[in-house]
């Protein structure tokens, strides 16, 4: 396999709200912070997979504004490739993220420059995303860019369906393996008409896998997570750590996920490792200035 992820998907300039709890609807709260820092699943699994030692190259857009400069501040510091990322006529992505006293988020994205990710920006980078080893797509593009970059790839594809946008079903079914959340694993199996009553992790693989998909990584957050292929369903134990934001934890995980599956990882093997990083970035704020590089010495279970 060719050595290089090529990452299709969202940068944003994360915007940080600190509150005690989340607020009801209808409710006003006061809260702080307000600083900017970088995010989007995209630019969030790339820079990941980057700091542990992978070659990524990312596709994608920013505008022309102030937030694209902190919102690429890691791409750049972390060596991922940047050439088929343009600055185009709109505002760069932007995430309103509310982190309650326990670690948790809510999160609302303003898509901007990350909508321009479509069919024909995606095609225009053809030949970047035929020598990908591993592309890896997220829910925060175009559905129509999300296809295209499917189409022309050769390496393998694997795909965090994060948000759940619809996509066709043929292309969604070539991610070997779909990584989600139970949530969102609940909202793909809805997708292809096969939802299940149950939450249960396992039912909800299984029932992935009788989808038709080859191989599925459930996030399970401090429950660690599962990797489900023909051959079984195996459980991933995750280290206890002292949560104090949860932003971009299933990012690290992916991108780090990503970042051993191509240095000839199995997908159980992968999994271990990227359940390590993502606890480790839960311990501070932020999204990828949370993230671990390969020198880190990581929480083990
Ligand atoms: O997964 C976390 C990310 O979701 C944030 O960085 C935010 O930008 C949104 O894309």
């Amino acid at each position: 396999m060719n050595n290089r992820i090529v990452v299709v998907g969202s940068i944003n300039a994360d915007l940080n709200v600190l509150v005690d709890r989340h607020p009801a609807p209808g409710e006003t709260l006061l809260g702080s912070g307000g600083h900017i820092t970088a995010g989007g699943k995209g630019a969030n699994q790339a820079v990941a997979a980057a700091l542990q030692g992978a070659d990524v190259a990312f596709v994608g857009a920013v505008g022309k504004d102030p937030y694209a400069a902190p919102a690429l501040e890691f791409l750049r510091s972390s060596g991922v490739d940047l050439t088929a990322v343009s600055e185009v006529d709109d505002t760069t992505g932007l995430a309103v993220i509310t982190v309650a006293k326990d670690g948790e988020n809510n999160i609302v994205v303003i898509p901007g420059a990350n909508s321009l990710v479509n069919c024909d920006y995606v095609s225009s980078q053809s030949a970047l995303l035929a020598e990908a080893g591993i592309l890896l797509l997220q829910g925060e593009i175009p559905a129509d860019g999300f296809k295209e970059a499917i189409h022309h790839t050769m390496g393998r594809v694997v795909v965090n369906l994060a948000p759940v946008i619809e996509v066709e079903k043929s292309a969604l079914l070539e991610a070997d393996p779909i990584i989600a959340n139970e949530h969102e694993a609940g909202l793909i199996l809805d997708q292809f008409g096969a939802g299940i009553d149950s939450m249960d992790p396992h039912e909800l693989a299984q029932a992935l896998l009788d989808a038709g998909f080859a191989s599925v990584v459930l996030t399970l957050g401090s429950a660690g997570a599962l990797v489900a292929d023909a051959t079984g369903i195996t459980d991933i134990a995750t280290p206890t750590v002292q949560a104090v934001d949860t932003t971009g934890a299933g990012d690290a995980f992916a991108g780090a996920f990503c970042a051993r599956l191509i240095k000839g990882d199995s997908l159980i093997d992968a999994a271990t490792h990227a359940a390590r990083v993502g606890a480790y970035s839960v311990q501070t704020a932020g999204a990828q200035a949370s993230y671990p590089d390969a020198s880190v010495s990581l929480p083990s279970v």
